[in-house]
């Protein structure tokens, strides 16, 4: 089996890497690759390099992720997270191979406390939620065998993250301030590449699996309570701070005004994924837990 990864560079890109290595011959691209052409900025190379390539299954973890900078630039961000996806499920369709893709809590409005389902309406709040939605339209109209994953605040060991920016300003500040009013569940990009490679050789037996499915990690929490969760396990590892996990003061998302709006509601319901694939999805505290004893 030959697989394609777009954006291998990445959060979720790198680790899947790392869980589509076992699945077959792996092809993985970035937007600087000279041996094929994967600049999403540039939709009219991206099908010569599907065709050419020939792999049964294409993940595509390429996006335009800046959301405050994405309201200043939607055609941009439009090339990449909606046009560009399309043009490579159009040519997935052609060769028959199933496409991965990622969207993004931000497609829905962010009312109500009940978690999204994947059938409730949408309502995008700012051009990155809008621009992804249209991209997961386009990949679900032009590759008949897809599989979107719609997650939230992903985070990574490698790279910049929440946790490490809450790390360092404790150790800076003697006080902290962080938004209460949003719910999600941080999602670790490890999580996210593990449970894609079982979906896909789950869809490949059994194509009926294919589809849009919620995945993120269990549970649920605020950044406020994400962040004091951050600082009591740096404290119990015996990381000095100046600000403890009490010295985090809830305030709420208008204490931060950005470009972009955020939605105060991103439960997402996982029920689908877990039933179509037979996995369980872990509590977001194990997987920050894990990661921070990476980086502590
Ligand atoms: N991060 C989140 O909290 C979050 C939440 C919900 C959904 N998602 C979705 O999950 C997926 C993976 O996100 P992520 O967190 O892994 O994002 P990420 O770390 O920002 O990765 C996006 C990748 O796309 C690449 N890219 C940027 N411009 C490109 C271009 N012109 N052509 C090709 N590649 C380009 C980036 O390269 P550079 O790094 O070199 O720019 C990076 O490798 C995306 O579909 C995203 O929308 C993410």
């Amino acid at each position: 089996m030959k697989l394609l990864l777009l954006g291998k560079g990445g959060q979720v890109g790198w680790e899947l890497q790392r869980s589509l290595a076992p699945l077959g011959e792996l092809v993985a691209l970035d937007f600087d690759s000279t041996d094929f052409h994967a600049d999403f900025s540039r939709p009219e190379e991206l099908a010569d390099t599907v065709l050419k390539v020939r792999p049964d299954v294409i993940v595509n973890a390429a996006a335009h992720t800046a959301v405050d900078k994405a309201e200043s630039e939607p055609e941009f961000a439009r090339k990449l997270n909606a046009t560009s996806p399309g043009v490579v499920a159009e040519a997935a369709q052609k060769i028959g191979a199933l496409m991965v893709h990622y969207s993004t809590d931000y497609v829905f409005d962010g009312s109500g406390t009940r978690p999204w389902k994947e059938g409730d309406a949408t309502g995008p709040l700012s051009v990155y939620g809008q621009t992804k939605l249209e991209g997961e339209q386009l990949v679900a109209q032009h590759c008949a065998k897809h599989l979107i994953f719609r997650t939230s605040w992903v985070y990574a060991a490698r790279g910049g993250n929440f946790a490490k920016t809450m790390l360092r300003l404790a150790k800076e500040r003697e006080k902290l301030t962080v938004i209460d009013d949003q719910f999600g569940a941080p999602t670790g990009a490890e999580l996210l590449a593990d449970v894609t490679a079982h979906a896909i050789r789950a869809t490949l037996q059994d194509s009926s699996k294919a589809g849009l499915y919620h995945a993120i990690a269990g549970g649920e929490t605020t950044w406020h309570g994400y962040a004091r969760f951050v600082l009591e396990m740096a404290q119990q590892a015996g990381v000095e701070l100046k600000a403890g996990p009490d010295a985090v003061e809830a305030v709420p998302t208008s204490a931060f005004p950005t470009p972009a709006k955020r939605p105060h509601n991103s439960r997402l319901d996982t029920t689908k994924l877990q039933t179509a694939f037979g996995l369980r999805l872990p509590p977001w505290q194990e997987g920050v837990a894990r990661m921070l004893r990476e980086i502590l």
